[in-house]
């Protein structure tokens, strides 16, 4: 298997750490979730299961939990329907809770908006309204590509309401990246703003989706949200006003039951080719799991707590951990529009003490980042409402997880370091709060109901202290039901690596240690990890041979003190560099390019003309010794390269340049 570059780190880590921290009394006595939890799951999985779905409202019950029959496509609750925006809005306000705070958005200017759950459903009927009005029907798919203000919210849960299948894209995604999800999705609507607030100034938006629609015939509307006031290009008949189209609406709209498994999202990830794929979700068993998890997990109580996410609605985690499941377990949520440091490196605690946040669930890099800024800041606010942390997105080094536990937690809070995946939906593998004994870095143990093993080369369970690749043995609710449009990829991606076993392959290394908690130790593929997002090495490649200056590209994750990786491209000049200037200008042009055709978050940290990359006889780009360079590491195994004096070349060309 190829080494993470993160690997080594987090295989040291785990040979040392021997601390760990049971939850208090207190905390176990109070909690959602106990330890017998386990022994139901295992007794019967299926019944366990039926009995979590129970959280939600169906209007048909199912008639079978599990239909494996066509592996790996499943079906879960079938026969079953129900409306995924019924269970997270207005059951609520039928059980009398309509006054309960849902929201308390803070935007980033610092305006605030308080949506109750009758708000919400008037809001959410209104945009439904709305979609019918436009001609949208069931099944329709609608891009979704806005900053996180309520009504990128209120759009999600009224494609859900109307059974039209939603396709959010992160807002930090460039024009190109956004043509080719709506092309791939055929959507027929998209959703977004005059411009969004990055860092305390407004930044245009809507000009990337006129240049994305330009090329996409299927889209008819345009539908914008006016959030900064910034002046937009118009196209009569084509671009319609928030304002103009919902407003006016109707505050009644009757919601419709669907099938289980009909079509909630699409969400966009990368794999370890260039294009993304489009991962489908569907309703009954991903709104259960979604639900489930949230009340396990976090020690959610309806009515009492108040919750954050700081996750954006671009990711999985804001689907499933800011509007399904939260919703559907009538949270009240905070949602912030903005960066942690504006206007100042304090905000996040700011907004803790302002609402007083109970559960706080953030990423790896954001931890790091607030050391980094010094745990001074976090000291000048009242935390003391806290009471459950959660981490997610990448290994959580146990550095960062003691300096969370103790500067944000007070030494008090139970940390729930949460693995999983855009294709699982939810939460796979996680301590619960009120029963485990956490490791610093661990994300220690499948939940109730979930399967998972670590298995070896072969496909084989290996046992305490063993090693290999994550995988999951069993079928899980809210696991995706494949890769729009593509079925074969669906197969290859996941269910080829072992496919005698029919075990998912996850893409992840994974250990053991001695008392058999999971460690996680990073992607096993192409794929990099950088702040918690997912980009493929090939995808930023693709992107710098696409300029006319680049002959070839390699892409590796460097091991990143603050982003986990940082992306390090290693670029052969076309006609070469005649100067140093003329070398130096063109690897901020490359950079910039890179941001252009993917997005900011993919521009790479560092980009080294080469004269040559390193390659196996069979052709094969040999990264792991690009990543050494990257590194700065000593060189490992260069006998199965094609030309072993290619190293010496690139090292020396770097040292002079350097
Ligand atoms: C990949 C999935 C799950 C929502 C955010 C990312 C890595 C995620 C953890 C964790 C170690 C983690 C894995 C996984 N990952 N959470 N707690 N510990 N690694 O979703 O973009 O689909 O990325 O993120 O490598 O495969 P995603």
């Amino acid at each position: 298997m190829t080494q993470p570059s993160d690997q080594s780190t987090a295989l040291d880590n785990l040979l040392t750490e021997s601390r760990a921290f049971p939850p208090s009394e207190e905390f176990a006595k109070q909690a959602n979730a106990d330890a017998s939890l386990y022994e139901e799951a295992a007794t019967d999985r299926e019944a366990f299961w039926a009995k979590q779905a129970e959280r939600l409202h169906w209007e048909t019950r199912w008639s079978q939990v599990l239909d494996w029959s066509n592996a790996p496509f499943a079906k879960w609750f079938v026969g079953g329907r129900l409306n995924v925006a019924y269970n997270c809005v207005d059951r609520h306000v039928d059980d009398g809770h309509g006054d309960q705070v849902a929201i308390h958005w803070e935007g980033e200017p610092g305006d605030t908006r308080t949506i109750t759950y009758a708000d919400l459903k008037r809001e959410v009927s209104k945009t439904a309204n709305a979609l019918l009005s436009l001609g949208l029907e069931t099944g329709d798919r609608v891009a979704i590509y806005m900053p996180m203000i309520p009504e990128a919210i209120f759009s999600m849960l009224a494609c859900a309401r109307l059974g039209l299948t939603h396709s959010v894209v992160f807002g930090g995604f460039s024009a190109e990246a956004l043509r080719s999800r709506i092309e791939d999705a055929e959507a027929k609507l998209v959703i977004t703003t005059d411009g969004q607030y990055r860092r305390g100034n407004p930044a245009p938006l809507k000009p990337a989706v006129d240049e994305a629609v330009a090329k996409t015939p299927t889209v008819r509307n345009v539908l914008v949200v006016r959030r900064t006031g910034t002046e937009v290009d118009w196209t009569e008949g084509r671009d319609l006003w928030w304002h103009d189209v919902v407003e006016g609406q109707s505050e009644e709209h009757t919601p419709q039951a669907f099938d289980s498994e009909h079509p909630l999202y699409i969400l966009y990830t990368s794999g370890t080719t260039g294009r993304p794929k489009g991962i489908l979700h569907t309703s009954g068993g991903y709104l259960t799991q979604c639900a489930y998890t949230h009340n396990v997990v976090f020690d959610h109580k309806p009515g009492q707590d108040v919750y954050w996410c700081t996750a954006d609605i671009g990711w999985v985690t804001g689907h499933s951990y800011i509007v399904y499941g939260p919703l559907a377990n009538r949270v009240t949520q905070v949602v912030y529009e903005g960066t942690p440091n504006t206007p100042h490196e304090g905000r996040h605690w700011e907004i803790v003490q302002k609402y007083k946040v109970s559960i706080y669930y953030t990423a790896p890099t954001l931890i790091r980042t607030f050391m980094k800024w010094g745990h001074d800041i976090p000291a000048k606010f009242d935390l003391s409402s806290l009471r459950v942390l959660g981490s997610v997105g990448e290994p959580i080094n146990p550095e960062a997880w003691m300096w969370y536990r103790e500067h944000i937690g007070g030494n008090r809070c139970p940390i729930v370091d949460t693995w999983w995946q855009t294709e699982t939906g939810a939460i796979m593998i996680s301590p619960l709060p009120g029963v485990t004994a956490a490791k610093p870095g661990s994300a220690m143990a499948p939940l109730p109901g979930v399967s998972a093993r670590v298995v070896d080369d072969t496909g084989t369970p290996v046992g305490k202290g063993g090693g290999g690749y994550l995988v999951l043995d069993k079928p899980w609710p809210s696991m995706l039901r494949g890769v729009w449009g593509d079925e074969q990829r669906y197969r290859e991606t996941y269910w080829s690596r072992f496919a005698a076993q029919g075990f998912y392959f996850a893409g992840d290394g994974a250990k053991y240690d001695s008392d058999g908690a999971v460690w996680l130790l990073g992607r096993v593929d192409d794929v990099m990890n950088v702040s918690g997002h997912r980009i493929s090495t090939t995808e930023v490649e693709s992107a710098l041979v696409s300029h006319p200056r680049v002959a070839e590209a390699a892409v590796v994750g460097a091991t990143d003190p603050t982003t986990g990786q940082g992306i390090v491209a290693f670029v052969i000049l076309r006609g070469g560099a005649s100067s140093e200037e003329e070398g130096a200008a063109l690897v901020k042009e490359l950079r910039d390019h890179v941001a252009k055709e993917i997005g900011p978050i993919a521009k790479p940290r560092q980009i080294m003309v080469v004269p040559e990359l390193p390659k196996t006889r069979s052709g094969k780009i040999m990264r792991r010794l690009l990543r050494d360079v990257a590194e700065n590491r000593q060189l490992g195994d260069v006998t199965t390269l094609q030309d072993s004096s290619v190293m010496d070349l690139i090292k020396s060309g770097l040292a002079k340049s350097s």
